[in-house]
């Protein structure tokens, strides 16, 4: 029987390994760790899927920042990674893992959700490329895979995504 459930820290080590499966250890190579380096998931915006006691799906949000070029900051959340076991792909997991996160965002008015994906898969989701084109990030990106859901409305168009200030980590 499968379920989605809110990802709770004693899940972390599974959530590791799923990881290493998924994307290598080298994962941590990539810039959105730079982003994240040191701090907790939001724990409200995670969830794993399990099949009994087997987990066999995760996406995690963790808090950053948008410092625009006058000086504002603005918080975004940073989605991801996203994986499922191999075994267990195309059945929709992914896609309900998607939804429990966006609508938890939704539900608690977290700032707008941002992303290193495929537009194809992440596109359906509401995610774009049309309003990052000028934000730097902390390493190499592709800026057809820098993706934002949302309207970007009071976002500045040139800006630096930044680890979370130390007072907005999540605890
Ligand atoms: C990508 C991944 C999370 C998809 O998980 P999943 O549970 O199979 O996804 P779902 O079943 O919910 O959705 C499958 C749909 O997404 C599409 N899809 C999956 N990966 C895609 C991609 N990279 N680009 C475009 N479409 C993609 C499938 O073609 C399928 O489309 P359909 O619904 O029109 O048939 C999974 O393959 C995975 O863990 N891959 C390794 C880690 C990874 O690449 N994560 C994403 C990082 S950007």
């Amino acid at each position: 029987m499968i379920h989605i459930a809110a990802a709770q820290v004693a899940d972390l080590p599974e959530i590791d390994s799923l990881l290493d499966a998924r994307f290598g250890p080298a994962r941590r190579n990539r810039t959105a760790y730079r982003l994240r380096d040191g701090a907790a998931p939001d724990a409200a915006l995670s969830f794993v899927a399990r099949d009994g006691a087997a987990l066999i799906g995760s996406v995690q949000c963790w808090p950053i920042t948008l410092r625009g070029a006058a000086g504002s900051v603005q918080p975004l959340v940073l989605l991801g990674p996203v994986a499922v076991a191999a075994a267990r792909e195309g059945q929709g997991l992914a896609s309900a893992l998607m939804r429990a996160a966006l609508a938890a965002a939704d539900a608690l008015a977290r700032p707008p959700v941002l992303l290193i994906g495929d537009a194809p898969f992440y596109g359906r989701f509401g995610f774009s490329a049309d309003a990052t084109a000028q934000w730097q990030l902390p390493g190499p990106v592709d800026r057809a895979r820098l993706l934002l859901r949302g309207s970007a409305a009071g976002l500045p168009r040139l800006g630096w995504v930044e680890p979370a200030l130390p007072a907005r980590r999540a605890a």
